[in-house]
């Protein structure tokens, strides 16, 4: 049973495949969190929250029997707001009074197999019941009649858990939620370092490292979306603890809108992480009967290092997260025109690419941005998506049928939430842009934002798009979206709403998103966001892919896609090779390969040589696609740990064969490229594909391999394919 009640200690046992999650309830039914880490077998946990006394200062519970218990003490599992917990809070209701005192208390559990849905938002799910147990633990505010519960579900093929809350007026009156984090994590100690992945576009999810140290330390949005800068997903990690060792805890939110991830080291040298929706910019009015439901948190627990943490997110996402048609299936090996012809193209142009692309060996055509309404710069036409047949001559029946007759399948672009001043949508509804009436409209990328929170204009978008991909054979969708809200209001939301602007527009947007994929389960969907701007959890449930960032450098994409693997799947990670001069094909290609693959440029620019290189690397993504896409990841080298090199390798999950990747970053003096590689099989002997030499997997992992080749300079790169002999 991977989730137990001992009715007489009073404590829960959440046990994932090797973690082990504890609450206990205790004095007046307050839920204080016990352990989480490492699967143990016993639950005698209950000494763990004791801290001894407390200062006077510290208040004590009213009513309370035991005179050394106080909230501003213990590892409360879901900390209130005003109630005696002056540390981060996870939830903070303001009653009808305008209090924002809340005090929750135990009142009944359930435990069942299987996962619930999230009502409105994406979450993991369980393909069958037997995958995982469920744990919902009802809690009440007694005073405003909040009922609070708290969802707790334990996978059982990998080390993850996954947390939501939700509240439900049972009272008589409405009351405002102003804070409601999807978990609060407790642990006994401040020795850890937090990595997170910050950047900026062009630069995404670049791997940063600190320690704790005492007060706040936060990422978050505000932007309206998951955003460039911040990515919502934070790590812990023994201080002595590294790639491969120590213990390792990754949180992640599946969302899409503002968020913030908070962690606070108290006065106990505690830490306590509290992650969720972005308080600022947020409250929820709750009528008596309605309920709200917070957005699911991901929690992995590693025993050796960031390196499993990953594999084990990457686990998760492929199998419970990432769903439909194109979950386990091979990608097609696309080209997509945006670098090669901007808003420069019409239908010859296209064609033109697909009888290229075809002979290097590719299987898909996009047309990305320009084919609509009157679209040849970026300053008009989004919210009209009808082609423009000025551009694609005959229409676009008529080019996607030349271009399947080069035996090419075809892409469209689209960007559903915006919309441009310069468009016939905004002239007849200049209403449903994102806007405060009176107060100009800060344009960027010279457009606005739709306003996703109404249902017309959700509908609108719906039957454009319908109208086109019900009508034409298109095989895949990119879905852009280019730029942060601000000004933030809705004409349809009233001055008590106001504040709940940013989350109905996430509503919205997932609304959207759910009606068209689910309309057109055979397209192959992939998310984007000026680059990787809404590169998150709740974007991949939608669609199996995103693009990673707008920078298709190969050397910069090195630090982007290893930030990106702290937690997403190579399947997931939209990566292209294009014509950037920094190094060679093989190279970009080989970066490329560690994400689904694809191009980016003119094929009818390359030269002779560059096109007979394509070809070669285009047949090796077909070769390595399964150890890639179905292995497991490991990371040899990081790019921000070397100055000169970055190295990384694929092991199929039966340890039969392993894809090792190493590039020069760098020109360097030292060429002794000496690596140990990782989690082959010790005992298994592997085949050098390219030598036929024979190697055990422990002299491989133990005593390494000589990758030394005599001229390597900056950009260059060594792939290397072992089998099992
Ligand atoms: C964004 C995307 C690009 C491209 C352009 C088109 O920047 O990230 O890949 O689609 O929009 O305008």
């Amino acid at each position: 049973m991977p989730i137990t009640f001992n009715e007489e200690k009073r404590i829960f046992k959440i046990d994932s495949l090797d973690s082990t999650y504890a609450i206990g309830i205790f004095e007046q039914n307050f839920l204080v969190h016990l352990y989480y880490g490492k699967k143990i077998p016993d639950d005698n946990l209950l000494k763990l929250a004791y801290r001894g006394g407390f200062a006077s200062i510290s208040p004590n519970v009213a009513g309370c029997s035991d005179n050394e218990f106080s909230l501003d003490i213990q590892p409360m599992e879901y900390s209130c707001n005003g109630s005696g917990d002056f540390r981060l809070a996870a939830l903070s209701i303001k009653d009808s009074g305008g209090h924002t005192t809340t005090d929750i208390r135990y009142i009944g559990h359930r435990i069942y197999n299987g996962k619930p849905k999230l009502d409105g938002l994406p979450s993991t799910y369980c393909n069958t019941d037997d995958e995982a147990q469920t744990l919902e633990i009802d809690t009440l505010d007694s005073f405003t009649g909040a009922k609070v519960t708290l969802y707790y579900t334990a996978f059982k093929n990998v080390s993850a858990i996954t947390q939501s809350v939700k509240v439900e007026n049972t009272g008589s009156e409405a009351f405002e939620i102003e804070k409601i984090a999807s978990c609060c994590i407790n642990l006994p100690s401040m020795n850890y370092n937090m990595i997170n992945l910050s950047g900026v576009w062009s630069k995404e999810r670049t791997v940063e490292t600190r320690h704790l140290a005492h007060g706040i330390q936060s990422v978050a949005s505000k932007r309206g979306s998951s955003s460039h800068n911040h990515n919502p997903f934070v790590a812990l990690v023994d201080d002595c603890g590294s790639e491969d060792f120590g213990n390792a805890y990754g949180f992640n939110l599946v969302y899409s809108g503002n968020f913030a991830i908070d962690i606070e080291t108290d006065y106990f040298e505690c830490t306590r992480l509290v992650m969720g929706i972005n308080p600022i910019d947020f409250t929820w009015v709750v009528e008596p009967g309605e309920s709200f439901q917070s957005p699911e948190a991901v929690m992995v627990y590693s025993d050796c290092g960031t390196g499993k943490m990953s594999r084990t997110f990457h686990e998760l996402y492929s199998e419970n997260l990432i769903r439909g048609t194109w979950k386990k299936k091979k990608r097609p090996l696309l080209i997509n025109s945006w670098e090669g012809s901007g808003f420069d193209f019409d239908d010859n142009t296209l064609v033109r690419y697909a009888k290229q692309a075809k002979q290097l060996g590719c299987e898909l055509l996009v047309m990305d941005d320009g084919w609509f309404g009157y679209r040849n710069r970026d300053d008009s036409s989004l919210g009209d998506w009808y082609v423009n047949e000025n551009k694609l001559k005959g229409g676009l029946k008529s080019v996607i049928e030349r271009v399947n007759a080069e035996g090419m399948e075809f892409g469209i672009w689209y960007e559903p939430e915006m919309i441009s001043p310069d468009s016939d949508l905004y002239r007849a509804h200049p209403d449903w842009c994102v806007h405060i009436e009176g107060r100009p409209i800060s344009p960027a990328r010279q457009q606005y934002v739709l306003d996703m929170t109404r249902k017309d204009v959700r509908d609108n978008i719906f039957g454009q798009m319908y109208d086109v991909l019900s009508k034409n054979h298109i095989a895949y969708v990119k879905w852009d979206y280019n730029r942060a809200i601000c000004e933030a209001g809705s004409m349809q939301l009233d001055k008590a709403h106001g504040k709940e602007f940013f989350h109905r527009f996430i509503l919205g947007t997932y609304e959207l998103m759910d009606r068209i994929t689910s309309a057109f389960p055979e397209i192959l969907f992939e998310s984007c966001s000026g680059g990787g701007g809404r590169f998150d959890p709740g974007m991949l449930y939608y669609m199996p892919q995103a693009w990673c960032s707008d920078n298709t450098d190969p050397i910069e994409r090195l630090t982007i896609q290893f930030g990106t693997s702290m937690c997403y799947p190579a399947s997931a990670m939209g990566a292209h090779v294009s014509a950037s001069k920094r190094a060679g094909i093989k190279t970009k290609s080989a970066v490329a390969m560690a994400g689904t693959f694809g191009y980016e440029l003119d094929p009818n620019e390359m030269s002779e040589e560059d096109k007979a290189l394509v070809k070669t690397e285009s047949e090796k993504f077909h070769k390595y696609y399964n150890v890639i896409h179905y292995g497991e990841l490991y990371r040899l080298i990081a790019p921000t740990d070397d100055e000169f090199k970055c190295a990384w390798s694929y092991v199929a999950k039966n340890k039969t064969e392993a894809l090792v990747t190493v590039i020069i970053k760098n020109n360097t003096p030292h060429r002794f490229l000496h690596i140990r590689l990782k989690g082959l099989d010790p005992d298994k002997m592997y085949r050098d594909n390219d030598t036929d030499e024979i190697y055990s997997g422990a002299l491989l992992m133990n005593a390494g391999f000589n990758f030394t080749d005599g001229g390597l300079e900056m950009g260059d790169s060594i792939v290397k394919y072992f089998t099992q002999a």
